[in-house]
């Protein structure tokens, strides 16, 4: 079978690892990939927004599955063009994937279908006074959110009101989100541990993934600006297993219901992004796709042939599915070029890559790295997310085994955070 995948961070790495292991897989290849990817697939030097030319190349390499990494395309509606040519493509059609999409479009699909998450209130560009108005009236911490996609950068949590005047005027006078901002979502601010859920569904029926925790902070204990994520860490034991039947009933269930009420069907993965308030799970934000890096461990602890899995969620046959993990837990800690998120210098060339080979049970899913002269240079914020998948040890053992390969690599200006799955050791109060 040929497959296609599409995207070049290290989430896609992941895809590309996990689907080389299946019997099925006979070729893969990549638009438009990085070093790391290179190894084990084709790369093909086409940009995720290129949906045309992306259906051309599937349809003249024969590509059997289509997998996506980034949301851009989905919300662009590369599955139903896929699906129009009669292409198998894993992911959710244009109208689910809004609910990454358009912050509106979630907020306002939660409330028709009575899914917890944060209260919240809209307003346009022409509506500036009354959002003013709006965020004097209620009390800071508060949050505002660009309503189109921002490339993870669209939400910002005020500690003050003052603070939320400013980023509103960013936006509404400065064009901060661009168009992305033309709406703004004002929500209630959520306290509470994060988690992320992975669900897959083929439309009719849905098995999920281990829960996860990202590191979306560039600072150890959750400091500083917001990144892509620097690490992140599965199973996550905040998720009971009590909470996940609640996030179940509560919020998976009624959203894959509440997409086919509306004559629509979820298919793909569904991204829930989780805060375990003191009145019980709410919705943080839905992603159309999977995260990166949770990508990196939840992947790896699938005990099972991806390509059957992804297969089944985009031809309906799900149900024949028997999903497995491996009783471990994964580790991934993302190496990062010194200035990121903001500014930050590429084309360092990397060491020690070689090094960590041997290393048991560590992979490292290149994000940011392209070759120059033969040599592996960085190319991007995130460059590496160095991973360890413990089957024998616990989270503990795991993550000291993420750190021992990961200071085995070196670049000039490699900065990680050194607090990666620490979280998952306290003893949990959900
Ligand atoms: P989002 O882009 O919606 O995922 O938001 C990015 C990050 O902002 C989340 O991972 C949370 O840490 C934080 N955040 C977003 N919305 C809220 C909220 N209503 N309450 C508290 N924190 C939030
Ligand atoms: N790790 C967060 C995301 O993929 O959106």
């Amino acid at each position: 079978m040929n497959v296609l995948i599409i995207g070049s961070g290290g989430r896609e790495h992941a895809f590309a690892w996990k689907l080389k292991q299946s019997p099925k897989v006979s070729k893969i290849y990549c638009a438009p990939g990085n070093a790391g990817i290179a190894e084990i697939a084709e790369l093909v030097p086409l940009n995720i927004d290129d949906i045309d030319g992306l259906l051309q190349f599937a349809k003249k390499k024969r590509i059997d599955l289509t997998v996506t990494g980034p949301e851009v395309p989905l919300v662009k509606g590369i599955v139903d063009l896929f699906e129009k040519h009669g292409m198998r493509i894993f992911g959710p059609g244009k109208y689910a994937a809004q609910l990454e999409g358009s912050k509106v479009f979630a907020k306002d699909f939660m409330k028709r279908h009575r899914i917890p998450t944060a209260a919240y209130a809209t307003f346009s560009r022409a509506e500036y006074s009354k959002a003013q108005q709006h965020l004097t009236a209620n009390a800071a911490p508060i949050v505002l959110k660009a309503d189109g996609l921002a490339a993870g950068k669209g939400a910002v949590v005020c500690q003050s009101t003052g603070e939320a005047l400013t980023v509103l005027r960013e936006c509404f006078e400065k064009d901060m989100f661009g168009e992305a901002g033309n709406i703004i979502v004002v929500e209630e601010f959520m306290k509470g541990e994060e988690a992320s859920i992975f669900v897959l569904s083929d439309g009719t029926h849905y098995k999920l993934l281990q829960p996860a925790q990202d590191h979306k902070q560039i600072l150890d204990g959750d400091k500083g600006k917001n990144t892509g994520g620097m690490g992140a860490y599965a199973p996550a034991p905040v998720v009971s297993s009590a909470l996940l039947k609640r996030i179940e009933k509560e919020i998976v269930v009624p959203t894959l219901n509440g997409m086919r009420a509306e004559g629509k069907s979820y298919k793909g993965c569904l991204y829930v992004g989780l805060m375990m308030t003191k009145e019980g799970p709410k919705v943080v934000e839905f992603n159309c796709r999977l995260g990166d890096p949770e990508a990196q461990v939840v992947l790896p602890l699938i005990d099972g042939d991806l390509f059957d899995i992804l297969s089944a969620c985009a031809s309906n046959s799900l149900r024949t599915i028997d999903l497995r993990f491996h009783e471990a837990s994964a580790v991934c800690v993302v190496m990062a070029s010194r200035g990121y998120p903001d500014g930050y210098e590429t084309g360092k060339p990397i060491e020690g890559l070689d090094a960590v080979l041997s290393d048991d049970g560590v992979v490292v899913f290149h994000a940011g790295t392209k070759k120059e002269n033969g040599k592996t240079v960085s190319s991007g914020g995130r460059v590496l997310g160095v991973t360890a998948i413990g089957y024998g040890h616990d989270l503990e053992g795991t993550i000291a085994a993420a750190y021992t390969a990961v200071k085995k690599i070196t670049f000039d200006g490699a900065y990680y955070r050194s607090d990666i799955g620490i979280k998952g050791l306290k003893p949990t109060t959900a």
